[in-house]
């Protein structure tokens, strides 16, 4: 698309336990970013609970969407949602909801994958600047709670995955690593605070590599040694104590540079082998300081310009899925409000209640 018009565009996300509601121009500009976070309702669980994350939804968008409205700028001319990956009864209540408002108000639909959100993010502004035009070739990191995948996106907004994880996402390493320790849910956050005060190098951690496949990824076994050290140690819950003990720290600030190092290993063959113009990383990990200071630093030795999603928007939005329906709706797609359905992947689960370890 890159400078043709597209309408103001309503966007709607509901895959997991975050309802999102935003408005952006036709030049995408973000003119209203609204959320409600469920985090306090599955925090007991210690995940995301499906059935409950449902209600959720369905309780807040009548709330957000109307508040969305009474920001925007004009008239709405477009409706984007997430049509998927996610979990389908929450999909299901974001897709029928933008369904019957363009259905009612006879505008356009488009489907917008939650992926394809994430990759456009960081192509965003909360400034009030237009998006970004998205370069012919960019080489993009999406790292969050379900997903860790490297892909070469093109102007269009099409993106093409070159590399992933094998096993679990970085998010969820984070996550399960600060469940053992005690530490609230979603950790990744707090163990970008708490690493600050360890020592990087201080607990060697295993780097694995996958056999024959150079830039797939794997976080299991590096996650597996994090947690066998802490039961010999015997600091399982030693981040809920008051004082916590230097070696949480060190472990902390170990176990991090551990997951950007295996993030980034792929970084350089495929700057060779693609020739990015940008590099992009976004994603719920894409907030993490040292994820954030390392790419761009990779990209000073790359001579490759570096893009990273305001902070607000790396987690998950609607600012992100409204943008990607417009480039959906330049490259020509629509949906028909009647037969539209929602696109759950069987391969997605919700953060913090995947299979047992
Ligand atoms: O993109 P997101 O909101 O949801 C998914 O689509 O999964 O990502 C949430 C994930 C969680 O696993 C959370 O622990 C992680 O992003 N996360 C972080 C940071 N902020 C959020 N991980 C590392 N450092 C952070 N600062
Ligand atoms: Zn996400």
């Amino acid at each position: 698309m890159n400078g043709a018009p597209v309408p103001r565009t309503l966007g709607i996300e509901s895959s997991c336990d975050e309802t999102a509601v935003a408005v952006l121009d036709g030049e995408g500009r973000v003119e209203a970013h609204v959320l409600a976070s469920q985090i306090e309702a599955h925090a007991p669980f210690g995940g995301v609970v499906p059935e409950l994350a449902s209600r959720e939804h369905l309780k807040a968008l009548p709330l957000l969407v109307p508040a969305a409205l009474e920001q925007a700028r004009g008239k709405i001319g477009l409706v984007a949602v997430t049509a998927g990956p996610g979990l389908v009864g929450a999909l299901l209540v974001g897709v029928r909801f933008a369904a019957a408002f363009a259905w009612a108000r006879r505008l356009p639909l488009v489907a917008a994958d939650h992926l394809q959100g994430h990759l456009v993010s960081p192509f965003l502004s909360l400034d009030g600047e237009p998006a970004r035009p998205i370069p012919s070739k960019v080489l993009a990191l999406v790292a969050s709670g379900g997903h860790s995948s490297w892909y070469l996106m093109d102007a269009t907004g099409t993106a093409e995955r070159l590399g992933r994880t094998r096993d679990d996402a970085a998010g969820e390493t984070f996550d399960k690593v600060a469940q053992v320790l005690g530490l609230p849910y979603p950790g990744g956050p707090v163990i970008d605070r708490l690493a600050r005060r360890g020592d990087p190098g201080a607990v060697p951690l295993p780097r694995p590599r996958i056999k024959g496949v150079p830039f797939d990824f794997s976080f299991s076994g590096l996650k597996s040694a994090a947690i066998r050290w802490i039961r010999a140690e015997r600091l399982e819950d030693a981040g809920a104590r008051e004082d916590i003990p230097q070696p949480v720290y060190d472990l902390l600030a170990s176990f991090e540079r551990a997951v950007v190092d295996q993030l980034l290993r792929p970084l350089p063959e495929l700057a060779r082998l693609h020739r990015p113009e940008m590099i992009t990383v976004s994603g719920g990990v894409a907030a993490n300081s040292l994820l954030r200071r390392r790419l761009t630093e990779a990209g000073w030795d790359l001579g490759v310009e570096v893009v990273l999603p305001p902070p607000a928007l790396t987690t998950d939005n609607a600012a992100m899925i409204a943008r990607a329906g417009q480039l959906a709706f330049a490259r020509g797609e629509r949906q028909d409000p009647r037969r539209f359905d929602a696109r759950p992947s069987t391969k997605w689960q919700p953060p913090g209640m995947r299979r047992k370890r």
